[in-house]
């Protein structure tokens, strides 16, 4: 059963008032009405008014006349206005619930169980071995971990899954390039930077050598067999590139449950090329081994599954993997969190797995796609050159000018505690910045925005939530007994219905994969809670008043943690 939530008792107990006592038998639609009128849920009546053959704001005159609601009821007002009959919440009722319910559910606030447990698999992050990671990667990893969290509140079983670029003629030739020219010692010390080199000296020489590109198709061919050399030097480069990456990873406090590379799917191959085959949706070529996808009459033009040589492509194995996610797993989601670049590519996998009778699956393969990265001049980054941006130095950079907001903040922490808190502030001004706007947008790449502490920033929600906890501290902790219908100041209402909306933000993101709209909640939160800071005392409060402004500050932070959490930004208590 999903949680019923305040806001959703408030809609329940007006559509049972109106089939109870309304004569209202139709699916009943409420709609928030326009802001100039007030009310929080207004019922449109024109549709009953073709089936009662009466004027809309008869009915509406009417329905007023004549529903009631209990004592304790979240329904406060009921007034028709023209052809609506528009609803608002009892101001105290609604204190009373929302707080409540932010105490009974804590650390789960907001979250719900309509995953019922169902897995779903989150494909994120998936950087190519012996390359660097680039900045896409790093979104991914940034967005899809966010994507996880959200999932995982709503109650789906996530299996996290880092699905490298690890497989592909490119080892051939790295294998090859090693075997001539590599250096240990370079290999120790930046395993992947001597990687990167190696591949780019092996496209040099290809070009004055002949039959260098056939070495590294040999070498290729070697290791798909399974020949040792080439799989002991393709596991050696495996393991040094995982263990930069991890580095990375750590910094960002993200982990795997799986770290299925494209090798993974190697032994799958030939079976997925075979059933596509068999099932009609590609066909070979006659007196060649090549295998065709064509799917020029959906307009997603044609493709390979295997090349006249005989190698398979980033497709195929894309095929084998989906078609094993739903054999292991009977995933209720498949979720890529990949680059906007590569929308053909899992469209033509969508349309490949309908055309072999996979409908289903098809459906819940879904491409969570996000914008590309552009330098403040409008270009792009290269890859082929090699431009990264390096996450270690801008997550320092992000870390010392936290060190020194803190510093100023709050001169009399110790060291190490400084320290710490500078790197909670710093990486999340960092992560925020990529979250808190809608992920199909291309994002400028601007170190100064990317470490914007002031406004809509990760240190200004984090700032919010350490001044909770710095009231609650003074105050002795939050009240155990306190009567939360005493709110009703505009800013404390406010805040109330901030609380209240968070369970629908949170179903809203994930219904649209999209995180920003937790961040737009945690900044309103934030926003408002400094209004009620700036114009109501807490801690001087009259007696009763006091405690129920500290139960609000309580559940404000607990709402501003659970929040942060689904972003994967920390909650310091002091900054
Ligand atoms: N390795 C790919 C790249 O760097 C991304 C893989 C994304 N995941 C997937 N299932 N295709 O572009």
């Amino acid at each position: 059963m999903p949680r019923a939530y305040a806001l959703d008792r408030f809609a329940q107990e007006i559509r049972r008032a109106l089939l109870e006592h309304g004569e209202v038998q139709e699916e009943i639609s409420l709609l928030p009405p326009p802001p100039e009128v007030s009310g929080d849920l207004g019922l449109p009546c024109f549709l009953l008014a073709r089936r009662l053959r009466r004027s809309p704001a008869a009915i509406a005159v009417d329905l007023a006349g004549r529903l009631s609601f209990p004592s304790g009821s979240l329904v406060g007002q009921m007034v028709s206005q023209g052809p609506y009959l528009n609803f608002t919440m009892a101001p105290g009722e609604l204190a009373r619930q929302v707080l409540d319910e932010v105490r009974h559910w804590g650390d789960s606030y907001g979250g719900d169980d309509v995953g019922q447990g169902r897995n779903c698999v989150v494909d994120y992050s998936s950087p190519n071995v012996a390359r660097r990671m680039h900045i896409g990667h790093v979104r991914s990893t940034i967005i899809g971990h966010a994507i996880i969290n959200l999932h995982q509140f709503l109650g789906y079983h996530t299996i996290g899954d880092n699905h490298l670029g690890d497989w592909g003629t490119q080892f051939g030739k790295l294998i090859y390039a090693y075997r001539s020219w590599g250096d240990d010692q370079a290999m120790a010390a930046r395993p992947i930077d001597h990687l990167v080199d190696l591949y780019a000296r092996f496209h040099r020489e290809a070009k004055a050598t002949p039959g260098l590109e056939e070495e590294g198709r040999r070498w290729f061919a070697l290791l798909e067999e399974g020949n040792a050399e080439a799989r002991r030097l393709w596991q050696w480069f495996m393991d040094l590139t995982i263990q930069e990456f991890e580095k990375t990873y750590r910094r960002l406090g993200v982990h795997f449950d799986l770290y299925r590379g494209e090798s993974f799917y190697e032994t799958m191959l030939d079976a997925a090329i075979e059933e596509a085959v068999e099932k009609g949706a590609a066909r070979r070529s006659p007196g060649s081994p090549a295998v065709i996808l064509d799917l020029n009459e959906y307009g997603l033009s044609s493709t390979l599954l295997r090349k006249s040589d005989g190698a398979t492509l980033y497709l195929t194995r894309e095929l084998a993997t989906a078609l094993h996610r739903y054999h292991e797993y009977d995933p209720a989601l498949i979720l890529y969190v990949v680059g906007v670049e590569q929308d053909l590519h899992f469209r033509q996998l969508r349309k490949m797995l309908e055309l072999m009778g996979y409908a289903e699956l098809a459906a819940r393969c879904i491409h969570v796609s996000f914008g590309t990265i552009v330098k403040p001049d409008g270009s792009r980054f290269s890859m082929r050159e090699g431009e990264v941006i390096f996450l270690d130095e801008l997550l320092d950079e992000a870390e010392s000018r936290a060190r020194a907001i803190v510093q100023e903040k709050n001169p009399d922490l110790a060291g190490v505690e400084k320290d710490e808190i500078a790197r909670q502030v710093g990486l999340g001004a960092v992560v925020y910045n990529d979250l808190h706007q809608d992920r199909r947008r291309d994002v400028v790449f601007d170190w100064d925005t990317m470490l914007s502490f002031e406004g809509n920033s990760a240190p200004y929600i984090q700032y919010a939530h350490t001044r909770c906890c710095s009231v609650l501290e003074k105050a002795g902790g939050a009240p155990e007994r306190y009567d939360a219908g005493l709110l009703v100041e505009p800013q404390e209402q406010a805040l109330v219905k901030q609380l209240a909306a968070f369970p629908r933000a949170v179903r809203q993101a994930a219904q649209e994969y999209g995180p920003h709209v937790v961040a737009g909640w945690l900044y309103e939160t934030a926003r408002d809670f400094s209004r009620l800071w700036r114009d109501l005392s807490i801690l001087q409060a009259p007696v009763g008043i006091r405690e129920a402004r500290l139960g609000l500050v309580a559940a404000l932070g607990q709402g501003i943690r659970n929040g942060l959490w689904l972003l994967g930004i920390e909650a310091p208590t002091k900054m």
